[in-house]
């Protein structure tokens, strides 16, 4: 029993020194935290506790810590907080986010500023993209895309964009994926060019469209415009002959034809360095003699099934009307360039190549549409 006292009353020592060190510790603790220690900033001497972080410091000093705004030339706030972040030294050195201050250290605060921008705006292309629907080993385009365009307004300083906004959508280029070769297909000619401005119209529609065509030129007109040719030629498009002076081959003797066959073919050449291998007879006016005289320059002859009637349109609507049912699988279809105002003819032409392809028809060249 007297053991068990014993160590009782030594237990009872150490709890109490135990005690005393806590108490001392969190005395020391609490001192410690609200001991006071001068710092200094931007010469001014500030009292703060010993554990002050320095962010709350200047936070509760009035300092502002946020960045100052983007305005417009007319002071405007245009993007709040977007203008040039306060400026914070401590001790010459940029100040690191959490930082607990030490006695005497030295702040040096630049408050953020307003930047003053000018403005301009520009119109920026949004890229069009391809989708592909269907399954198999064939394909056929349903649509070739189109770019969009976005407005940006955006600082001449900053180089921030302020404000954006779509002004058209892109469209997707539509590829249809076919189990059997595409058998609806059509071909798109142009007559009696070059002539500008539309013979060079025509051509800008096709190619953002990816759409082949064919030209039947006249060789009186690639005299006068011999640099659209070669401009067409190189582009990629078939140049077919379509004769000189666009004469009625068919009331001519075999001697008038074989010129108006020669001389065409010469100009062509010359221009475009190309040996033209289609023929077309001005108001498809064919007779043996004539083609027997094509057959000479191994000319394939091309005809059309499907009149767009565009020499005599009185508005691209008529166009329209004219062309929409007769279309059908292997037409050729007949529009013209050159022999006077086309401009109905170029306004049908985009409308004219989206109808074709979303109606499953594939616009193709001449050789193709033949099977070469
Ligand atoms: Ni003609």
């Amino acid at each position: 029993m007297s053991d068990f006292n014993i160590n009782k009353d030594r237990w009872d020592s150490r709890s109490l020194l135990l005690i005393g060190i806590i108490y001392l510790l969190a005395q020391s603790f609490i001192y410690s935290r609200t001991l006071k220690m001068p710092i200094i900033i931007n010469n001014k001497t500030i009292i703060v506790s010993s554990s002050a972080q320095a962010r709350t410091v200047l936070s509760a000093h009035g300092y502002r810590l946020t960045p100052g705004d983007l305005l417009d030339s007319h002071g405007k706030i245009v993007l709040k907080g977007g203008g040039r972040p306060p400026m914070i030294y401590l001790n010459n050195q940029p100040l690191q986010a959490a930082t607990t201050l030490k006695r005497d250290d030295k702040i040096r605060y630049l408050p953020g500023k307003n930047i003053k921008d000018k403005f301009a705006s520009r119109v920026v292309a949004i890229p069009f993209r391809t989708k592909i629907i269907g399954r198999g080993d064939y394909s056929s385009l349903r649509r070739f895309g189109a770019g969009g365009k976005r407005e940006e307004v955006f600082g001449e300083k900053s180089g921030k964009i302020i404000f954006s906004k779509i002004i058209s959508y892109p469209e997707p280029t539509i590829i249809k994926r076919l189990k059997t070769a595409p058998t609806k297909k059509v071909a798109l000619t142009f007559d009696d060019g070059p002539e500008p401005p539309y013979t060079e119209q025509i051509i800008n529609i096709l190619k953002e469209r990816r759409a082949p065509a064919t030209f039947f030129v006249l060789g009186r007109q690639v005299r006068k415009y011999p640099e659209i040719l070669a401009a067409t030629a190189a582009d990629g498009f078939v140049i077919g002959s379509h004769t000189v002076d666009h004469a009625r081959l068919d009331l001519m003797d075999t001697h008038s034809i074989d010129l108006e066959l020669d001389i065409s073919r010469q100009l062509i050449t010359q221009n475009t360095k190309i040996v033209p291998t289609w023929f077309r007879p001005p108001y498809g006016e064919l007779n043996d003699l004539v083609a027997t005289e094509a057959a000479k320059y191994n000319y394939k002859i091309a005809l059309w099934n499907v009149d767009s009637l565009d020499w005599k349109a009185p508005d691209p609507e008529f166009i329209w009307q004219q062309l929409v049912p007769e279309i059908k699988p292997g037409a050729i279809i007949l529009m013209h360039d050159g022999g006077g105002d086309r401009h109905n003819t170029v306004a049908i032409l985009p409308r004219l190549i989206s109808y074709l392809r979303e109606n499953g028809y594939e616009i193709v060249s001449l050789d193709e549409l033949y099977g070469k």
